[in-house]
């Protein structure tokens, strides 16, 4: 088990590239499996998360392997066994969205049902819903989810796929990979709007899909007959750019950010802004420069385009030393506030009220051994760890490397002292 130590207060000031989304890699790799053929997928950041998809999908049928370059060749041909083992899928909740592709393709899928996690009870009852609204039979075995699809093939269909919180980023994936090979027309109303789920629906249509409305709630999907493989490049990744701009911010830094789509990222512009961050436009980029003090701000989390839930923590810890109060407002998992207690250890002064945590901002905070939770707490602690005065140890590190590519070595390349230890 890893930790990092890391020395603070330091100041981040360099330039540093964005890599491929996770969130967009997950989905369009298990999109992979509806063409009977091979798929190059270009821009996959190396993440435990990916490799953990990628040893799920050669248990399928599928031959997969990861070039020197970084490409990842998903040869599809061949999906003869439609069962998610649940030592792999309990691995990663993410795994449930090869039930809406298995489904498509194969006719039946049996995947275990994911667990709950760090950040909260992650239901699945929506994407179920929308599958059985297109003829699938779902059932619950031994823990699995067990969906056949009828004799005829899946059936499209009109399906509202809102629920308590909004609209579901993988409900919307699982439902819409099904759907390109129903036959008829689907309509997904209250679709999650993410840019994500656009780049999944963009990679279906070069794959041969016929789907419309991409970006907006309502997607119309014409089923057809077949796809075909391709290759295709990832967009960039707009929570690990989030994450480095709060890292300039919250360090006093200058941080020059490539490939990253500030046009994906106005809510979480706004809030920077709104905190006396200055955000630039950079040819593809973007340069993010904070001199004076963080201003405090409230922060309410909503779907896409609202505010990422995925930025939440990165913010609290920011807001932690900012002059003023700030409410934040978790809108979408009330309970992922797992960074509360360990930024207090840090001598942050955050109350937790229900599903929001008063943010009491202080003047400094005090490095502490803390402890690593899920993934996008993680890297909160570690922005702490970078303004906070001391060396902070973080312990439980692999949670970072779940979504973060060698953090440590990117944020060190600009300023960071943060050192990798195994223990
Ligand atoms: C995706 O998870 C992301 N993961 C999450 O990022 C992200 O936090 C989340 O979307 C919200 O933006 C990936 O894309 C791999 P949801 P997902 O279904 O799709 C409730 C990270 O850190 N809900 O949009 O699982 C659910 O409980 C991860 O990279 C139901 O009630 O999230 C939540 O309250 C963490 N029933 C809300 O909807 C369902 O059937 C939104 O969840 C499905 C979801």
């Amino acid at each position: 088990m890893d930790i990092f130590s890391i020395e603070g207060p330091t100041r981040l000031a360099g330039k540093v590239k964005v890599n491929g989304s996770k969130n967009s890699s997950l989905p369009i790799m298990a999109a992979a499996l509806l063409a009977p053929g091979k798929t190059v997928l270009k821009g996959v950041p190396r993440l435990s998360d990916i490799a953990v998809l990628e040893n799920l999908l050669s248990t399928l049928g599928p031959k997969v392997e990861r070039l020197e370059n970084g490409d990842i060749i998903i040869d599809a041909t061949v999906v003869d066994n439609p069962v998610g083992e649940y030592d792999i899928v309990r691995k990663m909740r993410a795994s449930v969205c090869i039930l809406g592709p298995l489904l498509a393709r194969c006719g039946r899928v049996e995947v275990s049902m994911p667990g709950g996690c760090a950040i909260g009870d992650r239901p699945v009852d929506i994407h179920l819903r929308g599958l059985a609204e297109l003829g699938a039979k779902i059932s619950l075995k031994n823990g699995n989810i067990v969906a056949t699809a009828p004799q005829g093939g899946l059936v499209g269909k009109d399906i509202f796929l809102g629920g308590p919180f909004g609209a579901t980023v993988l409900g919307t994936d699982n439902v819409m990979m099904a759907a390109v090979l129903a036959k008829g027309t689907t309509v997904i109303e209250m679709a999650a709007c993410e840019p994500e789920v656009a780049d999944l629906a963009n990679f279906l249509n070069a794959m041969g899909a016929k789907i419309r409305g991409i970006g907006s709630p309502r997607l119309t999907i014409e089923g057809v007959k077949q796809l075909h493989g391709i290759e295709y490049t990832v967009i960039s990744d707009r929570i690990e750019a989030g994450t480095f701009m709060v890292g300039a911010a919250i360090t006093g830094g200058e941080v020059e950010l490539d490939n990253c789509a500030l046009g994906d990222m106005m809510a979480v512009v706004d809030r920077l802004r709104n905190c006396g961050v200055c955000v630039e436009n950079n040819n593809g980029g973007c340069i993010v420069t904070r001199t004076g003090e963080i201003k405090a701000a409230d922060i309410t989390t909503q779907p896409y385009p609202g505010f990422p839930t995925d930025l939440q923590a990165q913010f609290m810890a920011m807001l932690a030393l900012a002059e003023g109060n700030s409410i934040i407002t978790e809108k979408i998992f009330p309970d992922r506030f797992m960074h509360v207690a360990e930024l207090n250890r840090m001598a942050a002064n955050l109350r937790k009220e229900g599903a929001s945590v008063v943010v009491a901002g202080v003047k400094k905070l005090i490095a502490a051994p803390i402890m690593a939770s899920d993934l996008r707490a993680s890297a909160a602690l570690v922005l702490a760890a970078l303004a906070a005065e001391g060396t902070t140890v973080i312990n439980r590190v692999y949670h970072i490397d779940r979504g973060y590519e060698k953090i440590e070595e990117k944020l060190n390349a600009i300023g960071a002292k943060i050192m990798r230890q195994a223990i």
